[in-house]
């Protein structure tokens, strides 16, 4: 069923994919697409551009996610993307945060159909790079799947040709984002339905997805899947993904590999003030589950912050981990 070269995605999250997260799941994962956090319109066209454009090549496939409502805001930050080399560009009409409902954009966009058909078409005009859009099957009283298809049909018409859905509706008053990520049930079937009224649209779903035989089950109903705190949570997740697409045998990196991988990006960018704990937060859970994944995690966290922490720190980390620990390039498929 599946149109993309490679089907599985890393979500975007606020504070944890970061340019250092990404680079670091790179290392594990060559082929799953990755996407930035969400990046604002006004923190584009009036902040740190050049900062916030910033990624280092080995992150492609990369994908930048917006945030923004004004169609040609958004077509100005899209061909800004498109000019730093982003691979696509995505609107975020999923996020149901106070900070971004006063902005008007995130999941409130849902409640406004004709609005994100404009951003867009005006988008799409823009760049010649894919815009998808990233949404939720709906919000508060409006959660039909009637209007969650007259939602997508507009999309439709106005070129979209990739959608990421989360597979939960957001309530905008009342929960926390953390909330409206657990409470609201998760409803693949809306989404599996998605696929089968729009053939032709590429359908992407997000929400909950936690294993291998999860990811291989959903890809028998759409075109891709996109984990977020799985991912991050249990970054050899994205190996044992992988290993669904690979031929029987392909080589496969170690997790002490990935580590040495780390090692020159890591020296890079401490040479440009980037502190050590700034990079080596998102590969805490390395480990996660296996012998010696506590002594890793507690040996970063209590050395990397410190002001002369360098690369030798990851070593002396992986020192703590057993051999055979960090040499098993393969994990069992329930591990
Ligand atoms: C810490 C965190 C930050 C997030 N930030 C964003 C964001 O910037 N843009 C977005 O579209 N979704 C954001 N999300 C939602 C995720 O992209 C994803 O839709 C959600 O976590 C459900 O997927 P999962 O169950 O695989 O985690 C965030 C989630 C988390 C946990």
């Amino acid at each position: 069923m599946s149109v993309n070269r490679f089907p599985v995605s890393v979500a975007p999250m606020m504070d944890w994919t970061d340019r250092h997260c990404r680079y670091f799941l790179r290392q594990l994962a060559p082929r799953v697409r990755l996407y930035t956090e969400m990046i604002t319109t006004a923190a584009l066209i009036h902040g740190a551009r050049e900062r916030l454009l910033a990624y280092d090549r080995q992150e492609h496939p990369l994908a930048i996610q917006l945030g923004g409502s004004e169609p040609q805001e958004l077509a100005f930050c899209a061909a800004l993307a498109q000019a730093a080399g982003y691979d696509e560009v995505n609107l975020n009409v999923g996020c149901p945060s106070d900070r971004v409902q006063s902005g008007r954009f995130g999941a409130c966009l849902m409640l406004e159909p004709a609005r994100v058909a404009d951003c867009v078409r005006a988008m799409r005009e823009a760049v010649t790079v894919p815009v998808t859009v990233k949404c939720r099957i709906g919000v508060d009283q409006r959660d039909s799947y009637a209007e969650l298809a007259e939602f997508v049909a507009g999309l439709l018409d106005a070129g979209l040709r990739h959608l990421v859905v989360h597979a939960r509706k957001a309530w905008l008053q009342g929960l926390s984002p953390r909330q409206n990520r657990d409470i609201p049930p998760l409803r693949y079937e809306q989404v599996y339905r998605l696929k089968l009224d729009f053939p032709t649209l590429e359908v992407t779903l997000n929400g909950g997805i936690a294993d291998v035989p999860a990811i291989a089950r959903h890809l028998r109903q759409v075109d891709g899947v996109m984990l977020g705190r799985a991912a991050y949570h249990d970054p050899w997740l994205l190996v044992a993904a992988q290993s669904l697409f690979e031929a029987p045998g392909a080589p496969r990196r170690s997790r002490a590999q990935v580590v040495a991988a780390m090692l020159p990006y890591v020296e890079a960018q401490l040479q440009r003030g980037t502190r050590l704990q700034q990079i080596t937060r998102h590969m805490l859970d390395l480990f996660q589950g296996l012998p010696g994944a506590r002594a890793w995690r507690r040996y970063l966290s209590e050395n990397a912050h410190r002001d002369t922490a360098g690369p030798e720190v990851l070593r002396q980390a992986l020192a703590r981990v057993p051999a055979e620990t960090g040499a098993a390039a393969t994990r069992t498929l329930a591990g």
